[in-house]
């Protein structure tokens, strides 16, 4: 059995799943204190994150979702994304929003499938704000690709 909450405050597990979303803590501590922050868990075990951000008075961000290696391709990615759709809506927002990198190929292709679609992409911005290179599915993390959906 899953079970979907809101969480405020952060254990040594969040921080594993938020770390794997985004390497650097420096970015995730510039946004964590001003989220909403949801977890998913399974028997006592927390085996995702996902983090939402307000970016203005009609946008939510989602700005880190993680699975637990062992747990995902099962739908939890799918139910937190989800999640973070209602909530926004709950809330009065009228679009929510998702980046991630031009390499990242499956989560771009997991937003799509969720309603988002490509509005915007940040030439070079992983090359300009992280120190080091990032490399996934043999491509180099170059461009930030905005993804959003009307809500
Ligand atoms: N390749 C292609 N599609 C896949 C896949 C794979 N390896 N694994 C799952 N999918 C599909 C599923 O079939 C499902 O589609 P469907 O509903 O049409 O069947 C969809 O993707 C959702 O998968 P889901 O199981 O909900 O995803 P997940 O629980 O694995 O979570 C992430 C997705 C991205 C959160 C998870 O993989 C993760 O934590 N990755 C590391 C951190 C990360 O990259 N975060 C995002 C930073 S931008």
């Amino acid at each position: 059995m899953i079970h979907l909450k809101e969480v405020h405050s952060l254990t040594d597990e969040h921080w594993k799943l938020l770390l794997l979303a985004d390497p650097s803590k420096k970015m995730v501590d510039e946004y964590i204190h001003k989220s909403n922050i949801y977890e998913s868990v399974i028997e006592n075990l927390v085996v995702g994150v996902m983090v939402l951000v307000e970016n203005s008075n009609h946008e939510t961000e989602i700005k880190n979702i993680a699975v637990d290696p062992s747990f995902q391709g099962k739908g939890i990615g799918k139910s937190l994304i989800q999640l973070g759709i209602r909530e926004s809506k709950k809330l009065g927002y009228s679009k929510i929003s998702i980046c991630t990198g031009n390499s990242s190929i499956y989560q771009i292709a997991l937003y799509q499938k969720c309603g988002f679609q490509l509005t915007t992409i940040f030439h070079d911005f992983f090359i300009h704000h992280y120190e080091e290179e990032i490399w996934e599915n043999g491509l180099q993390c170059k461009d930030l690709m905005k993804l959003e959906l009307n809500i």
